[in-house]
């Protein structure tokens, strides 16, 4: 239980249709006579597809919408496929995720992260900056040195972070149903916000209302990134309950 202000963030990944929209009427009524509505921010990532819909049927409410990537480039260009932070802010998405390790795995680097997230915060986008070691990594106790890496090089020149959110996905811990131990998960809080001069640090991977509670006794977290649970609006309002349960 907590009495902080916090994040859920949805990150809906490539699911979702235009019906999935009515989905959000449970959530937006869940918000209207939820007691701590003034403590909790929720934005929803859908699809780039689904931005512009759902920035229209959530205009009257505090629930905000972002997307879950964006091309590196300022500027309109010959980029097939992309759409850059301009385009987003446009249609009026105020947040994106950037660095998520689904997308780092296809390539994406540090550099084009880094790059992402200067073009993003002058588009006046928020970012979500995804940070997280691999399985492997872990083993072999490299866990710090990653992330303070991706820490490094992604925040490189940076100084607008008040418009920066981390968002702490341990890779192996996404989708698989894991979560990392409570004082491994404390400790790595600590070390990021340590890093990044209290930047607020969200944790991702697997949250689901059954483990909401484990994750709630890390009181450092300002958060959640929630990508498969976030589907059921069922779920998602049982995960902020019961953070403030
Ligand atoms: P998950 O995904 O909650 O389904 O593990 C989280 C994410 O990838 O952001």
């Amino acid at each position: 239980m907590t009495n902080k202000y916090m994040y859920f963030v949805a990150n809906w990944k490539m699911f979702g249709g235009v019906k999935s929209l009515n989905s959000l009427d449970k959530v937006i009524k869940f918000l209207r006579s939820f007691k701590k509505k003034n403590f909790i921010k929720i934005v929803y990532c859908p699809p780039n597809t689904l931005i512009d819909l759902m920035v229209k049927k959530l205009k009257k409410t505090k629930i905000y919408v972002g997307a879950q990537n964006c091309h590196e480039s300022e500027k309109f260009g010959a980029f097939t496929g992309s759409v850059n932070p301009m385009m987003l802010k446009n249609v009026g998405a105020r947040y994106v995720i950037i660095g998520h390790s689904e997308i780092r795995e296809k390539g994406e680097t540090n550099k084009i992260i880094n790059l992402k997230i200067h073009n993003a915060l002058k588009s006046g986008l928020k970012v979500i900056f995804c940070i997280g070691e691999t399985s492997s990594e872990k083993k072999n106790k490299m866990t710090k040195n990653v992330l303070n890496k991706q820490i490094k090089f992604g925040l490189d020149r940076i100084r607008n972070n008040k418009s920066i959110i981390i968002a702490y996905e341990p890779v192996w811990a996404i989708g698989s149903g894991i979560i990392p131990k409570t004082n491994e998960l404390l400790e790595t809080v600590e070390f990021i916000k340590k890093k990044t001069k209290n930047i607020k640090v969200l944790y991702g991977g697997s949250v689901n209302p059954k483990n909401i509670h484990r994750l709630n006794l890390i009181d450092n977290l300002d958060g959640y990134l929630i990508g498969g649970a976030s589907q059921e609006s069922k779920k998602f309002i049982d995960i902020i309950k019961k953070t403030y349960n």
